[in-house]
């Protein structure tokens, strides 16, 4: 019987990440032979570092280099040869961009650009896949979005990814790259950074339960979001690279809901009042917020097939629950 194991080799960028590490379980699981870009200093501290990774370490093929350096990453392209690349390595965190344009400018743009360029070079055949934002729609025009709708970002994070979007696009009509966009809206999982509201509402909602912490700092309340769960998104990506045509897709929930809404979810997952412990702390307001983001993924489900499946409740329940075991409470 012929196997539906692929052959094929696959490079991430970001592979550390959250859906770098999603995506390389999923690649794996298609027999590909995954290879990841990462920093150097996380070869050294593995255990930190490459912590999303451990269950799949020893399948993985990893290199260092640096999204700031061209020559490294033109490297690692000579020497892996890749089928697919996906590019996630990115300064992802929207309200440190405030703090530090130049330098998620620099990592964004850069960082794109000189991966485009040495694919373009050496394989010009790899399908590439760039890790897009709903935070190019910024202010947006239209509720829900879709590929349509204008792009209006808010944050230098926003300009970055919006470079990027047009970058890909660029090398896809100039250089007939298969080169596609992902548009993703906000994904979580228990394996979420700390700094995303998502994560600091369940591992604080933990805390506080066992007793380690009395209060939850947060911000804007009233922002709304569509958040869907990363480990379903990853399959997307996969799916654009697998596409006749390269083209540019949003993946979305379709549904939107308040960060407070988030919060109170998680509160009451564990029996709590969030009023009782939440305090708002103006220092978390951004300089220009996002104040709604809703998808509209039907172009995805219409050729991909893609949808998703997990709810706002069962992936907060899913973190919270993640938390509190972490914390041995469960
Ligand atoms: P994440 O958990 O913050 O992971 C970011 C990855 O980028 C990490 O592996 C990080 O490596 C790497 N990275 C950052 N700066 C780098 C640099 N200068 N050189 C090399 N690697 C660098 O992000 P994520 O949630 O997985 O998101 C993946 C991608 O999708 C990002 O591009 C993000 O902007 C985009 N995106 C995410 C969402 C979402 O809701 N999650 C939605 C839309 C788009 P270290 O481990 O070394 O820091
Ligand atoms: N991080 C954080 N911390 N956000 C807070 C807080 C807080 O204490 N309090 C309120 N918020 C609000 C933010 O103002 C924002 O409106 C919303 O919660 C979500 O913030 P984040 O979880 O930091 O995510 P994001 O929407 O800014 O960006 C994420 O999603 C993008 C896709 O829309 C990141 O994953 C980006 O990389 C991604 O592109």
């Amino acid at each position: 019987m012929a196997s539906k194991m692929t052959t094929k080799c696959a490079l991430i960028t970001g592979i550390t990440g959250q859906d770098g590490s999603y995506l390389a379980e999923w690649l794996l699981g298609k027999g590909y032979r995954v290879h990841g870009i990462v920093r150097r200093v996380a070869l050294e501290d593995p255990d930190h570092r490459l912590s999303r990774l451990k269950e799949i370490r020893g399948r993985l093929v990893l290199h260092a280099a640096s999204l700031e350096s061209y020559a490294s990453i033109h490297r690692v392209v000579h020497e892996v040869q890749p089928d697919e690349c996906y590019h996630l390595a990115a300064q992802s965190f929207v309200s440190y961009s405030f703090d530090d344009e130049f330098s998620t400018l620099n990592t964004n743009i850069n960082g794109t650009h000189f991966l485009l360029s040495a694919l373009k070079t050496l394989v010009p055949q790899c399908r590439f896949y760039f890790a897009g934002s709903s935070e190019m729609f910024g202010m947006a025009e239209t509720v829900p979005q879709n590929e349509d709708t204008r792009f209006h970002p808010r944050s230098s994070y926003g300009i970055s990814k919006v470079a990027g979007f047009d970058l890909t696009r660029n090398y896809r009509e100039a250089y007939g790259m298969f080169a596609c966009n992902g548009i993703l809206f906000n994904h979580e999982s228990p394996r979420r950074g700390f700094e995303f509201v998502s994560r600091k509402i369940t591992a604080g909602v933990a805390r506080i339960l066992a007793g380690k912490s009395t209060e939850l700092r947060l911000g804007n309340l009233e922002a709304l979001r569509d958040w869907g769960h990363a480990r379903e998104y990853v399959a997307a990506m996969w799916l654009m690279l697998q596409q006749a045509q390269p083209d540019d897709y949003v993946i979305a929930t379709g549904q939107c809901h308040s960060v407070r809404e988030f919060v109170e979810l998680a509160f009451s997952h564990v029996g709590l009042d969030y009023t009782k412990f939440v305090t708002r702390d103006p220092e978390l307001y951004r300089p220009a917020e996002v104040n709604l983001l809703q998808g509209d993924a039907g172009k995805a489900r219409r050729l991909l097939g893609w949808t998703h499946r997990v709810e706002l409740a069962g992936l907060i329940r899913e973190m919270v629950d993640n938390d509190c075991r972490a914390l041995g409470i469960i």
